[in-house]
């Protein structure tokens, strides 16, 4: 199993985007999460394709693209236009998720399917065969800063079995209110993929990003 870090740039200095996403690539980030938000599936807006493609040329990072917004199929082309190479969708309000999961694929990017908290790993056990990543939320959508919601826990553990138990070989992405402690927590319990948000972009210097970026990646390697 290979364990990446996804810096989440939300909570980033915009005003300074293209310095913040090179810190966290400098810094041994693995992919970008870019969380983009409609304030009407999660409060809040965020960014939309144009950011995405504006910061695209100056990285070399796997952009890791997250769709907090209604209807995300009328803009799959846009974010596969502007550079995005995971996009996840949400179960959560998409009627149609299997014909979304193709719409993605047929892109030929790789596509994950997020779950809220409260949303039960029943939910994609049919499509599980069809994706990348499932990405679980261990805070609720709309916002860095959140702290972490414990009782997802069992659920990464669910879910890793789930996907060892057909001999897969899917991702999965634990999202919000990690830190080294929950890092931890959450790779023992089955998890591989870490966004980390404010953790890493409450710092403005870059060596304390990058600081933080290690002291995650330490967390899980031991
Ligand atoms: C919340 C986003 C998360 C968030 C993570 O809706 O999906 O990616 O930005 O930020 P932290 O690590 O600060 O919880
Ligand atoms: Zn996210």
């Amino acid at each position: 199993m290979t364990y990446k870090i996804a810096p989440s740039i939300l909570n980033a200095d915009f005003s300074n985007l293209r310095k913040e996403v090179e810190a966290a690539e400098n810094g041994g980030a693995d992919f970008l999460h870019l969380d983009v938000i409609d304030g009407l599936f999660a409060p809040s807006i965020s960014f939309g394709p144009a950011v995405i493609e504006s910061i695209r040329k100056h990285s070399n990072l796997i952009f890791d693209v997250h769709l907090m917004i209604q209807n995300p199929d009328r803009y799959i082309p846009d974010f596969v236009k502007a550079g995005a190479d995971i996009i996840s969708v949400h179960a959560e309000g998409n009627h149609h998720l299997h014909r979304l999961v193709s719409q993605i694929k047929d892109h030929g990017k790789k596509v994950c399917v997020a779950l809220n908290p409260a949303t039960p790993i029943d939910s994609i056990k049919h499509l599980i065969v069809e994706v990348d990543m499932i990405l679980l939320m261990t805070v609720n959508p709309g916002f860095g800063g959140q702290p972490f919601i414990n009782s997802v826990l069992p659920k990464i553990s669910e879910l890793r079995q789930l996907i060892e138990s057909k001999n897969l070989s899917v991702d999965i992405e634990v999202d919000g209110g990690i830190m080294p402690k929950e890092a931890k927590l959450c790779k023992d319990a089955g998890a591989n993929v870490f966004v980390v948000g404010s953790y890493i972009y409450r710092h403005s210097e870059v060596e304390e990003k990058r600081k933080a970026i290690s002291e995650i990646r330490k967390a899980f390697s031991i």
